[in-house]
């Protein structure tokens, strides 16, 4: 499809590749069937890329990228800037796909779509924020010029939760800062998590080859895609255990290169006795269930001080009830559909355990196709399942502490370390909550899930490497340089 073709008209036919700035079919025998996860409705067959196409991809991204980092700033940042009217104007079906793709309410495809524009937004000013440096030398006659270059290729693989925000804010950054990209999405989100971000760029002038969306099944063809010669970085967002892999990937194989790796979380929310119950318990019912608990930075462990632990239990189970559970298309609906069946059966193993290991279930119901309502435990204790690993579901474990103490202790019992939360009524007492714990991000009376496009969004342990946003992102998806000019001639000892 030509520009002025897709000028205009909806965006609703993503049965092909796209490849090398051309609307290609997949040439593998396999193909992708996208399903609405809430109705099972067929949305789009995808014939599957070979390693030849991803090879394809790669030659074209090569050769493009050349050109584009020789581009002014100001022409990169007019196609970023031009991107944002796109998604200004096509928000309504954007909004729409999420929904019908990746299960969104309505609520959640809404902050999507904001964080989204936000991010490129961010990225439009990358080509005129990127600055070198010049350092002193205690050489004589030697100037010291450090540059900041454009990193070349980048691969990108992302995940199907916040498909659209989670592509958008690798691929948003890398080409503003005239880098190629070659993109898999998430077979469950192959539109949102890619092939629609590439009718807008398409659609905003970008040159031909600079984004690749390749759709594949990651067992097929992940490996690949990180072992080929030519990104020189790997940006991956998705689960620790395929994070580990592609790392070891990217630095046990022939060619050594740089990981970004955002990956899975185990947030702590700890509620502290002086809190504003009401508004921790608002908070805590938002920041576990949007998105039916899907989230890397969702609220995973709640933990509260023993002082106010019944208290906060009830009026945290009276304000789940009044949530509605169901259809995400609906206004009023807070928790939707999970994203597929594997997911749904490893909440049901996830449930069984819990009460297995002796925690109380205080609310339940009825899993209903892929819509699983809210479940809650109480007495979960931090050797437990639920939280010890990622539920990534609308299931939450609520777990008492001693004191003040104790509750730092059991917020940074994890072998995750990405986002986390503190309830008090004392700034001073949270800000020195918050230092104590070993994450990435920690917000004061606020949910764990929060994402700005200038602030640093990473973690660290099992959370992954590396930090988003801003002019860390700026960073991550530039190289250094350090070039001296020795202006005199120098002395040498032979
Ligand atoms: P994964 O199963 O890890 O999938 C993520 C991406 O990796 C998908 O595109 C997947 O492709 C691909 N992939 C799978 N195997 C691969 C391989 N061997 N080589 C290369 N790529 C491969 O995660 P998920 O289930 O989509 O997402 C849930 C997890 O992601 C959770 O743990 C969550 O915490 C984490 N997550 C983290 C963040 C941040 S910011 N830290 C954000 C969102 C999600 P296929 O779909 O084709 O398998």
């Amino acid at each position: 499809m030509s520009t002025n073709d897709s000028n205009n008209s909806a965006y609703n036919d993503f049965h092909l590749q796209f490849i090398a700035g051309e609307w290609q079919k997949g040439k593998d025998d396999s193909t992708n069937t996208n399903t609405n996860p809430y109705n099972g409705d067929t949305l789009v067959e995808i014939q599957q890329a070979t390693k030849d196409q991803l090879n394809e991809a790669y030659d074209a991204a090569t050769q493009a990228q050349e050109a584009w980092a020789k581009q002014t700033p100001a022409t990169r940042a007019a196609v970023l800037y031009k991107v944002v009217n796109i998604l200004d104007q096509r928000q309504e079906e954007i909004v729409d796909w999420l929904i019908k793709e990746s299960g969104s309410t309505r609520i959640k495809a809404m902050v999507e779509f904001g964080a989204t524009r936000a991010i490129t937004l961010e990225a439009a000013t990358f080509p005129n924020r990127v600055h070198g440096e010049i350092r002193p030398s205690n050489t004589p006659g030697k100037e010291n010029f450090i540059y900041r270059e454009p990193i070349g290729v980048v691969a990108v693989i992302s995940p199907w939760n916040f498909p659209l925000h989670l592509t958008q804010r690798s691929i948003a950054p890398a080409l503003a800062l005239g880098n190629a990209v070659v993109l898999k999405p998430a077979s469950d989100t192959p539109v949102t998590g890619g092939l629609l971000l590439a009718k807008v760029f398409e659609e905003a002038g970008l040159p031909k080859g600079l984004l690749n969306v390749v759709v594949g099944s990651g067992s097929e063809i992940g490996d690949a895609i990180v072992e080929h010669k030519a990104p020189s970085l790997v940006s991956f967002t998705g689960s620790t255990s395929v994070g580990k892999h592609i790392g070891e990937l990217a630095n046990g194989g022939e060619y050594i290169k740089q990981v970004a790796l955002e990956l899975g979380g185990n947030s702590p929310f700890v509620v502290l006795k002086d809190a504003d119950i009401e508004q921790a318990v608002k908070a805590a019912a938002f920041g576990k269930f949007l998105h039916q608990g899907q989230i890397c930075i969702a609220i995973n462990r709640v933990i509260v001080e023993d002082e106010i632990y019944d208290d906060f239990v009830e009026r945290f189970l009276a304000h789940v009830k009044t949530l509605n559970v169901g259809d995400p298309n609906k206004q009023d609906t807070a928790v939707g559909p999970i994203i597929n069946e594997k997911q749904v059966k490893s909440l049901k193993e996830k449930i069984a355990k819990a009460q297995e290991e002796g925690a109380k279930m205080i609310l339940s119901g009825e899993i209903e196709g892929q819509v699983v309502p809210p479940h809650i435990f109480t007495e979960v204790t931090r050797e437990m399942d639920l939280s010890r690993n990622e539920v990534f579901g609308p299931l939450v474990g609520i777990i008492r502490a001693k004191d003040e103490v104790d509750a730092l202790s059991i917020a940074n019992d994890s072998m995750y370390g990405l986002s986390s939360a503190v309830f008090t009524a004392d700034m001073q007492k949270g800000l020195r909550f918050a230092r104590g714990i070993r994450a990435g991000m920690t917000h004061i009376n606020d949910i764990s899930v929060n994402d700005e496009s200038n602030t640093p969004f990473g973690g660290e342990k099992n959370s992954g490497i590396g930090r988003f946003n801003g002019e860390w992102v700026l960073e991550e998806f530039t190289r250094t340089h350090w070039i001296s000019m020795q202006n005199e001639p120098r002395e040498y000892p032979f």
